[in-house]
């Protein structure tokens, strides 16, 4: 398991905190995802936005423009059918268009239904596994020599109490985010005294999205924390606040 620590009490990121800094964000269409992009936005970096629906990152990419000033990226793709050589493109384009990379948020989530494993749908299980754990797996291994030429590089893998602890029902999901955070804890150690770059899971808690309306539907969602809330923590470890903390699991300060 990952050591787990909160992120500081009362961390207030300082304006400016990512200036300069160009951060590649998948899911970006909504939930954790967008939220993440407008904060990366406000504390002076520039989001490459990743999804499925170009709709969805287009208005994502207007309210960033709007209320920062910021022009993000857009980068369509869906994932669950992504190859090697597609994500290569991603980050080829990145290195073209800004020659630098000093951060990625893994914050795309493939989830249908809380089931029983012998019940998972055989797309299901394959669509969960790209998306939530192979795909943040090679974005991740062909951004590293980007990101590694990064002074204060950081990537950041969305997690969920199933990282620690996979109980029944979870699914797909849960196996993919059980084997996230065993990829963290490998890769981090791996990396250690080789490069700067730091690798943690974050848990942001419930927050109210479109994922935590599909997992728990009978749910007051006006009682769950909006996505913005998670945000300082995400922030704290995409900045150089978080140097040298890796291979870790964090959980949203609240
Ligand atoms: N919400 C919570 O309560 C909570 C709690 C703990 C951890 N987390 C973690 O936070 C992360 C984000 O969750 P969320 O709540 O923001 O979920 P969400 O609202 O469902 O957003 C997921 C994003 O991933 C995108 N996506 C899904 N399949 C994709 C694909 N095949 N290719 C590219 N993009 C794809 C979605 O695009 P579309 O809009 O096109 O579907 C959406 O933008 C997840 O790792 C989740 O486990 C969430």
């Amino acid at each position: 398991m990952l050591p787990e620590v909160a992120v500081p009490a009362g961390y207030a990121p300082a304006d400016g905190l990512l200036r300069e800094r160009v951060i590649l964000i998948t899911g970006a269409g909504g939930g954790v995802g967008s939220a993440a992009a407008m904060a990366c936005a406000r504390h002076g970096a520039t989001p490459v936005l990743l999804g499925r629906n170009v709709r969805k990152l287009e208005k994502v990419y207007d309210a960033i423009e709007a209320g920062t000033g910021i022009k993000p990226a857009i980068y369509p793709m869906n994932l669950a059918g992504a190859t090697w050589v597609e994500m290569g493109d991603v980050i080829a384009t990145i290195e073209r268009e800004f020659g630098r990379l000093d951060g990625v948020v893994h914050a795309a989530a493939h989830f249908t239904v809380f089931t029983p494993l012998s019940d998972v749908a055989p797309r299901d299980w394959m669509e969960g596994l790209q998306v939530n754990l192979t795909a943040a797996y090679t974005l991740t291994r062909l951004s590293l020599p980007l990101l590694e030429k990064s002074a204060d590089a950081s990537v950041v893998f969305l997690t969920d109490p199933s990282g620690q602890d996979n109980k029944a029902y979870r699914g797909a999901f849960g196996i993919a985010k059980y084997a996230v955070e065993g990829m963290v804890k490998s890769w981090a150690s791996e990396l250690e005294k080789k490069t700067q770059l730091r690798l943690n899971a974050y848990d942001p808690g419930p927050l109210r999205t479109f994922l935590r309306l599909k997992g728990y539907p009978g749910e007051d969602a006006q009682t769950v924390p909006l996505p913005e809330s998670a945000m300082p923590g995400l922030l704290y470890l995409l900045g150089p606040d978080s140097a040298g903390r890796s291979g870790q699991r964090f959980s949203a300060a609240r």
